[in-house]
């Protein structure tokens, strides 16, 4: 049986009751989750409902190639329709009814309704919640007050039915484009850890790499490379790959080491060791026994702390506060830095003999302008992991063609970081080239980038979510910052949506 056939059928004996032909039209509306053919179910339910001389669904974006669906228009049916009635129904959410548009006041003087001798209309909206994700139009250019209240009443309902149908196909066209998008990522490339997409030849040789040492574990490790070009991702990785994978993963900014606080911090204390230890503390390291401990940036270490840490190397053992005798630990140490730290050896600002420790095995990550080809999947990995329910299907070949040609100095951060702008910035079903927008490089001046499209909302959507990033999400901070109390900012991210972005 053909669909028209099946239509037909099911809409045999209408008249009979109108619970009976909703159930029908929902049965029909239903039996597919292809865009193109629920649209096409819906324009042959409603021309065989209602007496109309030409209908058209449209729908306010376009999705899977689809935006219109109609019936009985010319070829260039765009021209045949009067947008204007379209667009009121989108932003009021509301039926519109017109018994003659040549003499309504708000519409005889549109060009479309004078041209085309429209007479009656009948526009409903298709909403989800309170979203209108269509609209169902019907006119009459003929005859005026073509349609009844009980017709109204009737397309109001199959549009209530057909929201349903076409939300389930809008969802299930995403979720098969997000796992072709993920097929084709994995087509070139692989998820080395769940959350580490490796791509290129020159990633491929550093996980050959993390192969060999992950269970070396009287090699430390020392992870080179510029910033945000994944040491952390690929200290996890060897953490993660090797037998100490079910024991923690400490991870110690060195920066933030503060010296009077280093012991109590890295070695813990005992309880009554000082006045306010009312009970025993694991420190960073004791934490992470039997596992990994992560010194980022360690290049920034103090002098006096990079003491204490080589102590810590040379003997395997901790001294916790109030403990009797040093305590043995079994971590394994991975440090990473974005500085040359050989250069830094060699001025004297860092200990040639901690940095002999720290260095058993190097690995070096190159940055990401010399691995292009990863720019793309990428891409395409954080796109997928930060549009949530947004429908975006992707990046147009130009918006693609705007991220290969930059050089990224801030690595896969900053990809990350504009892949999250373009989200915020983009309405439509793909990200464009206008949604793609790279922060200031470091020689520019202070304050600005500059794109002329875009818009003041945008830029201020943007530089809320920029500011939000860099103080941690402190609201306190942020709203300072900003010059707004911390009620507008909560408004603001309410109003951007912006929570989503938050890790
Ligand atoms: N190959 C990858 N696959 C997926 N995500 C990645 C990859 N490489 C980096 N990232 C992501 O990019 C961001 C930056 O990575 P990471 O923090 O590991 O960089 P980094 O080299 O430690 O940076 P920094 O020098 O600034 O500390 C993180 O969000 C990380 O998850
Ligand atoms: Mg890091």
């Amino acid at each position: 049986m053909d669909s028209s056939d099946f239509i037909d059928q099911s809409l045999k004996g209408m008249s009979a009751s109108y619970l009976g032909v909703l159930y029908n039209v929902s049965v029909i509306l239903n039996s597919t989750l292809d865009l193109k053919k629920t649209l096409s179910y819906l324009t042959d339910v409603v021309k065989n409902l209602v007496n109309t001389e030409r209908c058209v669904i449209d729908l306010k974006k376009e999705c899977c190639g689809v935006k219109r669906e109609t019936y009985n228009f010319s070829e260039n049916y765009i021209t045949d329709l009067s947008e204007t009635i379209l667009k009121k129904v989108y932003e009021t959410g509301k039926t519109l009814k017109l018994i003659d548009a040549q003499n309504h006041s708000e519409f005889k003087n549109r060009k479309s309704v004078k041209r085309l001798g429209i007479r009656s209309v009948l526009a409903v909206p298709i909403k989800w919640k309170d979203e209108v994700l269509g609209v169902i139009y019907i006119d009459n250019r003929r005859i005026v007050n073509a349609f009844t209240e009980r017709e109204q009443a009737l397309l109001e309902a199959i549009a209530n039915v057909a929201s349903v149908a076409i939300r389930n196909s809008q969802k299930y066209s995403t979720l098969n484009q997000s796992l072709k998008d993920i097929k084709s990522i994995l087509s070139k490339g692989f998820f080395y850890t769940d959350r580490f997409l490796v791509v290129s030849d020159k990633m491929k040789r550093v996980v050959d790499e993390i192969e060999r040492i992950k269970d070396k574990d009287e090699i430390n490790v020392l992870i080179l490379g510029e910033t945000g070009v994944g040491k952390e991702e690929v200290a996890r990785a060897i953490h993660v790959k090797s037998k100490r994978r079910n024991k923690m993963f400490n991870s110690i900014n060195c920066p933030n080491l503060k010296e009077e606080l280093f012991e109590s911090m890295m070695f813990g204390h005992k309880r009554g060791s000082y006045t306010g230890a009312i009970k025993d503390h694991d420190g960073k390291i004791l934490e992470a026994n039997g596992g990994t401990v992560f010194l980022d940036e360690i290049g920034d270490l103090s002098p006096s702390l990079q003491a204490k840490f080589l102590k810590v190397l040379e003997t395997g053992e901790i001294e916790i506060i109030g403990a009797s005798k040093p305590v043995k630990v079994d971590v394994r140490f991975i440090s990473a830095t974005n500085k040359d730290i050989e250069e830094m050896v060699e001025r004297g600002e860092f200990r040639e003999d901690l940095y002999y420790r720290l260095a058993g095995y190097i690995i070096e990550i190159p940055p990401l302008r010399e691995r292009k080809e990863e720019i793309i999947p990428l891409a395409n990995y954080f796109l997928n992991l930060y549009s949530h329910d947004r429908n975006i299907k992707g990046f147009t070949s130009k918006a693609r063609e705007k991220l290969l040609s930059y050089d990224y100095p801030g690595n896969v951060r900053e990809l990350r970081d504009v892949v999250k702008r373009a989200i915020v910035l983009s309405e439509g079903d793909f990200i464009t080239e206008n949604d793609i927008v790279f922060g200031r490089r470091k020689k520019r001046s202070k304050k600005t980038y500059f794109d002329e499209n875009i818009s003041l909302k945008e830029l201020e959507k943007v530089h809320i979510l920029q500011v939000l990033e860099k103080t941690n999400w402190s609201m306190a901070k942020t709203a300072e910052i900003l010059g707004i109390t911390r009620q507008t900012l909560r408004n603001k991210i309410k109003e951007y949506g912006l929570d989503k972005f938050r890790k």
